[in-house]
């Protein structure tokens, strides 16, 4: 079992290009089984993750190699509508499949997704905007068997009740196969939902809306291949700029927009941090220990994004003063939480609420993962603290960063990964 051997207290320094987005790569490459033929996927980052839905690609009947950051995806012989468990398992966005797969071949079989355990992750609101649609929907021990109505899949007004990322994807690729208009009422707003509908328009497709809480598909074109670079990821930004607020130091990011962070990018100024927003360039100097800010309330786009919570506290722990954190999107996402107590943290959880008391500086420690964006804040923290730290479990690194300890060493961090 590898592990990650860090020595903290090094200051952050230099220019490093943002990976291409997960969360936007994953329902991109389902989406690009739509249509026949070869498409062209940039900036697809190298993750755990991104293999394993070129591996789901692949099971199906299509053609998927990677060769750099590009991904070809050639889904002519397309054939097979069923997914492994065992593939299901592996991530979330596994799920996404649902919609492409009913859009395309008008059924498909599969099973409850896995991925990180932040309590539990329902898939209500993805069923109910396909079933909406006409999908027929049989549920029996874990398996998901979909298929098209006799009717058909007609488009229609899909309410949801809140604003799901996934659920919002689905209902979009799902709707691209339907004929007449789909509404998706109280879409999520997401950047990464405007890159899948860039991404839907550049093979044709007629949708507009993302990016606003209502998104209207016109479904039926003909959909064709397309050659796409998908957006820079926000979440390894923010991840990357609290280690730099963590450690201090002067890093500039380019290949992110800072329009898509301003919730995290406004915290780490509150914090004490120098921030500069360029085009496809942010900046962030610190230079002392960071201050406590107020209340950190995650909520859907725009507000506090849930993924930066754990690495804008791990930044936090490790300066001066207090700050609230209220976890709103997930019920137990603070499983970092008892890893930064074995550095010294002080940090009291109530619920939803943690509350945190900057200790000064935190100490290395032995540290384990405990899910993806966990285990990077446990990066971070250890980063800023004193002394070395040691960091396991990966795994969880590995589905959401690409070249996570080369990047950071590139800032000047000194980070190894031992066997
Ligand atoms: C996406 O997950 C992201 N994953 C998550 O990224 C992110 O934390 C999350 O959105 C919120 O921003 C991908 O894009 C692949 P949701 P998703 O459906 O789509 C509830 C990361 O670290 N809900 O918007 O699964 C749900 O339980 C990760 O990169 C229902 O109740 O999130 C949660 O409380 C992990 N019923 C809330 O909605 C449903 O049918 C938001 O979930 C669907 C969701």
């Amino acid at each position: 079992m590898s592990y990650y051997e860090i020595q903290g207290g090094r200051p952050l320094e230099g220019r490093l290009t943002v990976q291409g987005a997960k969360n936007s790569v994953l329902p991109i490459l389902a989406a690009a089984l739509l249509a026949p033929g070869e498409g062209v996927i940039e900036n697809c980052p190298d993750l755990s993750d991104v293999s394993t839905t070129l591996d789901i690609l692949r099971l199906l009947g299509c053609r998927a190699q990677r060769e750099g950051d590009k991904v070809t995806i050639d889904a002519t012989a397309l054939g097979r509508c069923a997914i492994p468990e065992s593939l299901m398992r592996e991530m979330r966005s596994s799920v996404i499949f649902l919609g492409a797969l009913l859009a395309r071949l008008g059924e498909a079989e599969l099973f409850y997704p896995g991925g990180c355990q932040l309590g539990p992750r329902p898939i209500d609101l993805h069923l109910a905007a396909l079933r909406t649609l006409g999908a027929e929907i049989l549920e029996d021990q874990g398996c998901l068997c979909c298929r098209r109505s006799r009717k058909g899949l007609r488009g229609r007004e899909i309410c949801l009740s809140m604003p799901s990322v996934g659920a919002t994807e689905n209902a979009m690729l799902a709707a691209c196969g339907c004929g007449g208009t789909t509404t998706i009422v109280g879409a999520a707003r997401e950047p990464e939902i405007v890159d899948l509908q860039n991404f839907l328009r550049s093979m044709g497709a007629r949708i507009q809306g993302a990016g606003s809480s209502l998104i209207t598909v016109e479904g039926g074109a003909p959909l064709h291949p397309a050659r796409y670079r998908v957006m820079g990821d926000r979440m390894a930004a923010a991840t990357y700029l609290c280690a730099a607020a963590a450690a201090t130091g002067d890093v500039e990011l380019t290949g992110a927009e800072g329009d898509t962070l301003t919730a995290v990018l406004s915290c780490l100024e509150q914090a004490g941090c120098e921030i500069h927003r360029g085009e496809n360039l942010i900046a962030l100097r610190c230079r002392g220990p960071l201050r406590g800010i107020p209340p950190v309330r995650t909520a859907p786009y725009p507000g506090f994004p849930t993924d930066a919570q754990a690495v804008l506290m791990a930044a936090l722990a490790g300066g001066e003063g207090s700050t609230m954190f209220v976890e709103n999107m997930f019920e137990s996402r603070y499983g970092h939480v008892d890893e930064l107590r074995r550095m010294g943290a002080e940090i009291q959880i109530d619920g939803r609420v943690a509350l945190v008391t900057g200790v000064g500086r935190l100490r290395g420690a032995a540290l384990r993962g405990t899910d993806l964006r966990g285990a990077a804040a446990l990066a971070v923290a250890a980063l800023g603290a004193e002394g070395v730290s040691t960091l396991s479990q990966l795994r969880h690194i590995r589905r959401g960063y690409e070249h996570f300890p080369e990047n950071l060493r590139s800032l000047g961090a000194e980070i190894r990964e031992l066997p």
